[in-house]
């Protein structure tokens, strides 16, 4: 029902939006464009390349092995299209927040700055850094309006991350606090071009954003929006290229709720890297699931030329009141004739992980009940901050059964840690795996970095509602 309902609002709203203006928040952010910068002074220290629809933080320190940078979450003024606007949130006055870019090993220090009018936290999602870090509000106490708090940490691993609040993130993430972080082998190879893709939905009317949680359906599956953005800007970007071209696409799926079902036609592609980094060996699927939270590399190579389309096939309702997926544009390519000629690509190695055998098996229950105050959701009967539901050793190695016990989908999500889910169609490590409806997941867990971690659904009305629990690391 509530599937229905999210499904027709963004059919009505998308082909009402009209043409779509472009964001201007109160930090200008220049739109993305596709017009070649000019090359950078050389210098001695490595330098992340350019990335395309994602300003980079400045570096602030000349330190080659030192990424230090300022970091303010404020309210800014949105202009999404010619009908709505809104008084949302950004970090540096944009939206999405400006992208981290940092090597393996570097030690990243970000000065942040709360100026929203309540408390908040930055969450590295994905990176296995130490838990006082990791913006856990069970840890760290959030930041206070007007406070300062300095996040310091080595980053351990390549791979494509993110970064959001972890208070109330329903609303600080829907109102735009979000922003990627990228991390570079020291050897990562030259490529025509890298590109961020940020998928978002957002729920906007002419007045801006419907109050949270308000609704029976938003409680039940999430916030489902009406308006798909691309980089904080109404879908879809377009930009030309030239045949032969091949480029790198980090693709995050930022949205409260809303799983994304993507196709690409019109060039080749492969799937190099998941939320844990680079794959061993690459993959060619026709379609990518990516639920919220979780991320995908894909090498995209032009080898024809025409126009090139990204697509999310989106439920709608049809005309005889079928549940369709239908395709929208989130990012459309036109590929010029050419005879260019790249050179090869040198990927510095995967080393292969070792087999580990299986220490412990535990079972994760995913439940939900309609309460008289609404729906609540729990992880194991418990809901968030109640007691830890799980207390390993470091290294330990758990296989978990997820089963999930209602109906509404769960992106489950593991802070600190990475796993394999056992599915081939599922392959290379991540953080978030999707548990659909009244289904089961396996996967094996990797408990290798000692601390108190968040497990909990990415869907952030589940998240808010209970569904957050928290699972101990002992270290040996
Ligand atoms: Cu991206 Cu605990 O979250
Ligand atoms: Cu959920």
């Amino acid at each position: 029902m509530s599937n229905l309902y999210c499904a027709m609002a963004l059919s009505l709203v998308l082909s009402a939006c009209g043409a779509p203006a472009p964001i201007s928040p109160v930090g200008t952010a220049p739109p993305p464009t596709n017009e070649p910068e000019p090359e950078p002074e050389p210098t001695a220290n490595w330098v992340p390349p350019e990335l395309w629809g994602a300003s980079t933080l400045e570096d602030l320190d000349d330190d080659p092995n030192v990424v230090e940078v300022r970091l303010t979450a404020a309210p800014i003024w949105i202009d999404l299209t010619d009908e709505i606007g809104f008084e949302g949130y950004g970090y540096n006055g944009r939206w999405p927040g400006p992208t981290l870019q940092a090597k393996v090993g570097d030690e990243v220090v970000v000065h942040f700055e709360n100026q929203l009018p309540e408390p908040t936290t930055v969450h590295w999602h994905g990176l296995r850094i130490p838990d006082a870090m990791d913006g856990s509000p069970r840890i760290q106490a959030p930041v206070q309006p007007g406070e300062t708090y300095t996040y310091r940490f080595v980053v351990p691993e390549a791979g494509t991350f993110w970064y959001h609040p972890h208070v109330r993130s329903n609303e600080q993430i829907e109102k735009g606090l979000y922003g990627t972080f990228v991390v570079r082998e020291p050897d990562h190879p030259k490529l025509d071009a890298e590109r961020v893709f940020v998928l978002d939905d957002i729920l906007a009317n002419g007045s801006g954003l419907p109050p949270f949680l308000a609704s029976h359906p938003e409680q039940v599956h999430g916030r489902s929006g009406n308006v798909l953005l691309v980089n904080g800007r109404v879908a879809p970007p377009r930009f030309n290229v030239e045949k032969n071209r091949v480029e790198l696409w980090r693709i995050v799926n930022t949205a409260n709720a809303r799983t994304m079902m993507l196709t690409l036609e019109g060039a080749t592609f492969a799937v190099i890297g998941t939320d844990g980094g680079r794959l061993q060996e690459p993959y060619y699927p026709d379609r990518i699931e990516l639920p919220v939270g979780q991320r995908y590399d894909l090498l995209v190579v032009y080898d024809r030329p025409g126009p090139v389309r990204l697509l999310s096939h989106v439920f709608v309702v049809d005309e005889n009141e079928e549940v369709v997926r239908r395709p929208y544009e989130l990012a459309v390519v036109e590929v010029a004739e050419s005879d260019y000629v790249g050179g090869p690509i040198r990927w510095p190695a995967v080393t292969p992980r070792s087999a580990r055998s299986v220490d412990r098996e535990v079972v994760v229950e995913l439940s939900g009940a309609n309460t008289p105050n609404g729906i609540e959701w729990t992880i194991n009967g418990r809901r968030f901050p109640e007691e830890p539901i799980f207390t390993f050793n470091e290294n330990e190695t758990v296989h978990l059964t997820i089963t999930n016990l209602a109906g509404p989908e769960h992106p489950f999500h593991l802070h600190g840690q990475f796993f394999e889910v056992l599915d081939e169609a599922q392959p290379g490590l991540k953080d978030t795996v999707l548990v659909p409806g009244l289904e089961t997941v396996e996967i094996v867990a990797y408990f290798d970095n000692p601390g108190r971690w968040m497990a909990h659904c990415h869907i952030l009305e589940h998240a808010e509602l209970g569904m957050m629990s928290e699972i101990v690391v002992e270290p040996r």
